[in-house]
């Protein structure tokens, strides 16, 4: 027993500001993604990042069936884009610009970066899984992030 409710811990986790991606692959040559902010850089060397998509994920299964994906970061003008990509059963690719990277995973057009990388190791924590990718090529470009805070999307004012 925990002295908070999930509401609780939502509301106070939701406090650590943070940017906010795209996680995308192909599935039997259809694009797939979802929005996600568990995002984070795991080791230089090896060169590897991490995220957590959740077991109750429609997509996450379709993105990771070649185990190539791309990290798109999103840039300050495509808040719809990360509203869109979060719901489920939405067609989320519809009238969105994309080239495919090295590893074939889609690389969304106007994103401000990109890590291609190739999922290593998947962990099974609670309701999510922690997915462990090694990254094989990355760039990114002249801009500003997208962040979210409290359960709201911002910019970045230095
Ligand atoms: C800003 C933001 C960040 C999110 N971060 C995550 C995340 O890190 N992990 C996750 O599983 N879902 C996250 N979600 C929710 C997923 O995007 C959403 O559950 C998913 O896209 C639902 O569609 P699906 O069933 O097709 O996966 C986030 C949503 C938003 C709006």
């Amino acid at each position: 027993m925990t002295g908070f409710d999930q509401g609780e811990f939502r509301t106070v986790l939701g406090h650590f500001a943070s940017g906010v991606a795209l996680v995308t692959g192909m599935h039997r040559g259809h694009p797939s993604g979802f929005t996600c902010q568990s995002f984070f850089s795991l080791s230089l060397a090896p060169p590897l990042v991490a995220f957590a998509p959740g077991k109750a994920s429609q997509s996450w299964p379709r993105v990771s069936s070649t185990s190539q994906v791309c990290v798109n970061i999103l840039a300050s003008d495509q808040e719809a884009l990360a509203r869109v990509f979060s719901q489920s059963g939405a067609d989320k690719f519809a009238g969105v610009g994309w080239s495919p990277a090295a590893n074939g995973a889609p690389r969304l057009h106007g994103a401000l970066a990109w890590i291609d990388c190739a999922i290593e190791q998947v962990h099974e924590h609670g309701d999510h899984y922690l997915v462990v990718a090694r990254v094989s090529d990355l760039d990114s470009r002249p801009g500003q992030p997208l962040l979210f805070y409290r359960a709201g999307f911002g910019n970045f004012s230095p």
